[in-house]
């Protein structure tokens, strides 16, 4: 066991893991944010895709010790809570706008990684955003939806910053 010492969503966490344990179960196990998917658990499909300080991993890919005093965004984290109603992130709200999703199970992930391109590039070309998502792998959609809610997502971010 390691007392790791990290931020999850904003919030302190300071508890025994052991050291074997990946991030990706810690978060569905331990901490119950089961809205990180597990996939393939082999770093190939992208549905286990968070923020470690900003920066997209894929968690079935990371110890969760390995986050020790770092930064952790999963997608509990990207909605906000105004006036007790929950809003939804622009890239969260351009999925739904552009139906670039079909079951879901990808989504998640999908925008993790979208969040991680637009803090780099706030107004990518969408070969950007393709190569951006090359890691996310969807069985429904085409990607063409994804990559369109990537678009609207970037220009209504670049009108008003989340
Ligand atoms: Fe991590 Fe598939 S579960 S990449
Ligand atoms: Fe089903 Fe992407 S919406 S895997």
């Amino acid at each position: 066991m390691t007392l790791l010492k990290t931020t999850l969503n904003g919030q302190a966490v300071s508890t025994d893991v052991p050291v074997a344990t990946s991030l990706l179960d810690w978060l569905r196990g331990a901490q119950g944010l089961t809205g990180t998917h597990a996939g393939c658990d082999t770093s190939q499909c992208g549905a286990c895709t968070v923020l470690l300080d900003g920066v997209s991993v894929k968690s079935c890919a990371v110890l969760a010790v390995q986050t020790q005093g770092r930064s952790i965004t999963t997608i509990e984290g990207v909605a906000k809570t105004v006036d007790g109603k929950t809003q939804l992130h622009p890239v969260q709200q351009a999925f739904v706008n552009n139906h670039g999703l079909q079951c879901g199970f990808c989504t998640p992930g999908m925008v993790m990684s979208a969040l991680c391109l637009l803090r780099e590039t706030p107004l990518p070309s969408d070969a950007q955003i393709a190569d951006a998502l090359e890691g996310n792998l969807c069985r429904c959609t085409g990607y063409v939806n994804i990559v369109a809610a990537v678009r609207e997502a970037s220009v209504a971010m670049s009108r008003s910053p989340a």
